[in-house]
């Protein structure tokens, strides 16, 4: 069984909300994890500025001409960063793209994602606004191991949230990220406890 902290790279496009829960639960000593690099398809991005904010080494990645996925040399370069950081578990947070061999060969099984719906419904983008429309009763999040597919990897863990009478998608969206902070360092530090 491998001890120590986990030795975490996270890859995200957006404000960085997941992140920061991460980075509090390792502060917080509820998470035995570390956090060894940063990086963003987006040199905007919030998760970048946060990371820096708390002296985490953060990089943007090179302009990419897809919106959807990465050039296989970008992506090559981005698995290489993480293993020069001693990058071990890959955590998507908020990371707007999909991840393709140069990244799922060099981290078999190590990749973890977290989706705002109860997977499998709801896959792509904006789940919170596709729960909405299609008035289901109770949605959340999943955090799920990442393969080739959208949102189609072999689920860990999921949290319900209820929807309320006069939700709307971004309301629905505020209470699923509530979830999301709280269940995706409780699934690290099972795997931290757990890992072989
Ligand atoms: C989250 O809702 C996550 O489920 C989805 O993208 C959003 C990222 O939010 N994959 P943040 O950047 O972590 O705040």
């Amino acid at each position: 069984m491998t001890t120590g902290p986990l030795k975490l790279g996270v890859i995200g496009s957006g404000k960085g909300s997941n992140f920061e829960a991460i980075a509090l639960a390792i502060a917080e000593g509820r998470l035995c994890a570390e956090v060894r690099l940063v990086l963003s398809d987006n040199p905007r991005a919030g998760i970048l500025d946060k990371a820096r904010a708390l002296g985490i080494a953060a990089e943007a990645l090179p302009a990419s001409k897809f919106r959807t996925k990465l050039e296989p040399e970008i992506e090559t370069a981005l698995a290489q960063k993480l293993l020069d950081a001693e990058v071990e578990w890959v955590v998507l947070a908020g990371y707007m793209r999909m991840i393709k061999a140069p990244l799922l060969e060099r981290f078999p099984r190590r990749i973890l994602n977290i989706h705002p719906s109860l997977l499998p419904a709801f896959p792509g983008l904006e789940a919170w606004r596709q729960a909405c429309e299609a008035r289901v009763s109770v949605s959340g999040c999943t955090v799920h191991w990442v393969d080739a597919g959208m949102d189609t990897g072999e689920i860990i863990a999921q949290a319900e949230v209820p929807l309320l009478a006069g939700d709307t998608p971004e309301s629905l969206h505020a209470r699923i990220q509530v979830a999301e902070h709280a269940l995706y360092p409780k699934v690290l530090s099972e795997l931290a406890a757990t890992r072989r």
